[in-house]
């Protein structure tokens, strides 16, 4: 069952020559009032990206730029050492893979977590609509892909099982995990503001009003980002923020998927802290 393919490519990430640069990620300088946000792909960077942006800037608007220029894997470090303090970086690595730096200074780090469901049929829209990746699978072809982490940035389950250790192996470090499903379903102001007191930003509940305002899903997809550009997405379809919400798997899967997933998922996860969550 796990065997069904499609053809595919992997992105930008593997291209030759920024090889140096990713290898370099372990050995980073890093700033003390760095915040960093780790997260499997399409759990919601974009999202808590830009709200951890506005509440360390303590600003409700937008900035110019995009999560992009801010991910270790993409951009090399020069690039980095530009930024003005404090600095909002992203990674989809797992945490072996993170600075020494960062984590020798404790810098804040954001943990974002969404359903694997969701995220597999999120990323099979991202890998067949953006055309860097070259994949012309079906879902029936991508869902074992991704449940033997043969996508971009490997497997969910070995990126939170990294972080859930990480987490138990330092239980005192400063690191928040966030779910997307309660950003959405919960109050969102609630959770930015839960953000904020982790991020010791002092703000009024006018400021975290504000933030959630602009940060929700059309307010996004609304004032998609420049770096969106038209060309990359198959048809001319920019589709960073597609659908925003919680369940969508369930018009996806079948019978068969869901049972293959759920046991996949188990066998992973037997030890997780995540199982709780979303078995
Ligand atoms: P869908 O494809 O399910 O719509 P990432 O930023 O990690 O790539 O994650 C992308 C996913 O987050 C997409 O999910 C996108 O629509 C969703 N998303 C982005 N901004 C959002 C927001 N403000 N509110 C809800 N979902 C958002």
């Amino acid at each position: 069952l796990l065997e069904v393919d499609g053809t595919y490519r992997a992105t930008s990430r593997s291209v030759p020559g920024h090889e140096n640069e990713i290898r370099s990620i372990p050995t980073w300088q890093a700033r003390d009032d760095d915040v960093l946000i780790c997260s499997y792909p399409k759990s919601g960077t974009h999202w808590i990206w830009e709200v951890v942006s506005m509440l360390m800037r303590s600003k409700a608007e937008r900035v110019p730029g995009v999560k992009e220029s801010a991910m270790l894997e993409l951009i090399p470090q020069s690039r980095f050492d530009n930024l003005p303090s404090p600095r909002v970086l992203n990674t989809h690595l797992q945490y072996g893979q993170v600075p020494k730096d960062m984590l020798n200074r404790r810098c804040k780090i954001l943990y974002m977590i969404r359903n694997p469901k969701d995220i597999s049929v999120s990323f099979f829209n991202h890998h067949t609509k953006l055309l860097d990746y070259e994949f012309t699978g079906s879902w029936e072809q991508y869902l074992p892909r991704f449940l033997r982490g043969d996508v971009d940035c490997g497997s969910w389950f070995d990126f939170t099982l990294s972080w859930e250790n990480f987490i138990v192996q330092i239980p005192d470090y400063p690191i928040l995990a966030v779910y997307f499903e309660d950003m959405k379903n919960s109050n969102p102001l609630r959770e930015i503001e839960r953000i904020a007191a982790f991020l010791e930003v002092p703000c009024d509940v006018m400021f975290l009003e504000r933030v959630a305002q602009l940060c929700n899903f059309n307010e996004m997809k609304r004032d998609k980002e420049p770096l969106e550009d038209a060309e990359d997405w198959r048809d001319g379809k920019p589709d960073m923020y597609r659908k925003g919400v919680v369940g969508d798997w369930k018009n996806w899967f079948t019978v068969g998927q869901n049972d293959l997933f759920d046991k996949v998922f188990s066998e992973r996860m037997k030890n997780s802290q995540t199982n709780v969550r979303f078995s």
